[in-house]
């Protein structure tokens, strides 16, 4: 059985249409709303599949959304129509995205418990996403710091209209499902804060329609800097791949990273404001060996750098054995991973497509054979 075990009312057949609602009368029921019937939380997150999946992004993020699968009812997607924002390879496009969902599924993401999508296979997304743009304002999508980040200076004028309205689409996934929680790292949060902003303002607008989501960022590890600058977190698109671990680096790649890492002046090994480089690694070091950081200071006391990146190396390589080998083992059934998308985008429509629906009716677009 594929449904979760929230014991939600649900569409969870998979192969089933769901429920025409857009053909129903030009009211859709007011159950359908802010409110949802009780149950456990809601969790959606989502990742692009562009460039290596890295520490950070299993720091931040991936490792929340494992865990989150006991307590509550998840929804993963792999964000492709937001990987087109920036030029794209379309073959290497194709192949990241089944890349990604073998890696989440080696990580742990349990398509049993929770649905695992591809965002473009559930087409209410870009629809929604249409729909926010006419209620988001320039003024809230220009204050976007990824945004300015990611246009380079004075380059504006030449970046995709869609890179603009990318946190729109972003806000279109999440508030189809209803969702509670958005377990995201630190560079996320202000989306999510748009994204309430946004539904705020629907609701006011047309009604009671969006639940209003809250971003859970974790307290430790919500934003892995680079290896090689300290001062820029660890990114997909990094200049430095010498400062970026991706998750399926070799053993022999893993460990040179880190015995390469650059270090602070001095040579305590100590988590301090003045030593952001050491800060960093003593942060990996603690959440992958599961040792508090003032245990890790005591050990280190008076050894230096050399003997904590040594071990830092030793630790990191046999914390992701494991999971590199659960990923070349699925990456032998290609036929498996395309199933349990088909599957997961099933489950997401059924209830993204109710939603969108719920949301043309409060805007006053005309159901289709209504007149
Ligand atoms: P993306 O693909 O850049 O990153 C995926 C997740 O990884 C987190 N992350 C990090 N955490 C700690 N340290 C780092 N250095 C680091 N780098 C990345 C990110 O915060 C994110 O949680 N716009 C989103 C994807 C998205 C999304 C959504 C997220 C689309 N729709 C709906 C939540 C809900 C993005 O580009 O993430």
């Amino acid at each position: 059985m594929l449904a979760t075990d929230s014991g939600k009312a649900r569409i969870e057949r998979p192969g089933e249409p769901p429920p025409d609602l857009a053909g129903r009368a030009g009211i859709v029921p007011d159950l359908m709303g802010s409110e949802r019937d009780p149950g456990p939380p809601r969790v959606l997150s989502g990742i692009q599949p562009s460039g290596d999946f890295h520490l950070g992004n299993y720091i931040g993020a991936v490792r929340h959304w494992v865990a989150d699968q006991d307590r509550n009812d998840c929804f993963y997607l792999i964000v492709d129509l937001h990987a087109i924002t920036l030029p794209q390879n379309p073959q290497e496009l194709r192949a990241r995205t089944v890349e990604l969902a073998t890696i989440l599924l080696a990580a742990g993401i349990d398509p049993e418990r929770s649905t695992l999508f591809v965002q473009s296979h559930v087409h209410e997304h870009a629809e929604l996403a249409w729909v926010l743009q006419c209620v988001a304002t320039l003024g809230e999508l220009r204050r976007m710091t990824q945004f300015k980040e990611k246009t380079a200076k004075g380059q504006e004028s030449s970046s995709s209209a869609g890179l603009f309205t990318y946190p729109v689409l972003q806000a279109a996934d999440i508030l189809l499902y209803r969702t509670d929680k958005v377990p995201v790292g630190e560079d996320q949060r202000q989306h999510v804060e748009l994204t309430r902003d946004i539904a705020q303002r629907f609701n006011r607008r047309f009604g009671d329609t969006f639940v209003l989501p809250e971003a859970t960022v974790p307290p430790v590890g919500a934003k892995i800097m680079d290896l090689q600058n300290p001062g820029a977190k660890m990114s997909k698109s990094s200049e430095s791949p010498q400062g970026t671990i991706a998750i399926l680096d070799p053993p022999e790649d893993l460990a040179r990273k880190v015995r390469t890492a650059v270090t602070d002046s001095g040579r305590e090994v100590i988590a301090r404001e003045d030593k952001p480089a050491i800060t960093n690694l003593l942060t990996i070091h603690s959440i992958i060996s599961g040792q508090p950081v003032d245990a890790l200071e005591e050990r280190y006391a008076g050894s230096g750098y050399a003997q904590f990146k040594s071990d830092l190396a030793d630790e990191l390589v046999a914390f992701l054995e494991p999971f590199q080998r659960r990923y070349h083992d699925l990456r032998d059934d290609p036929g498996e991973i395309a199933r349990l998308l088909g599957i997961g985008a099933e489950k997401a429509r059924a209830v993204a497509s109710e939603m969108l629906a719920l949301a043309y009716d409060r805007v006053g677009l005309l159901p289709m054979g209504k007149a």
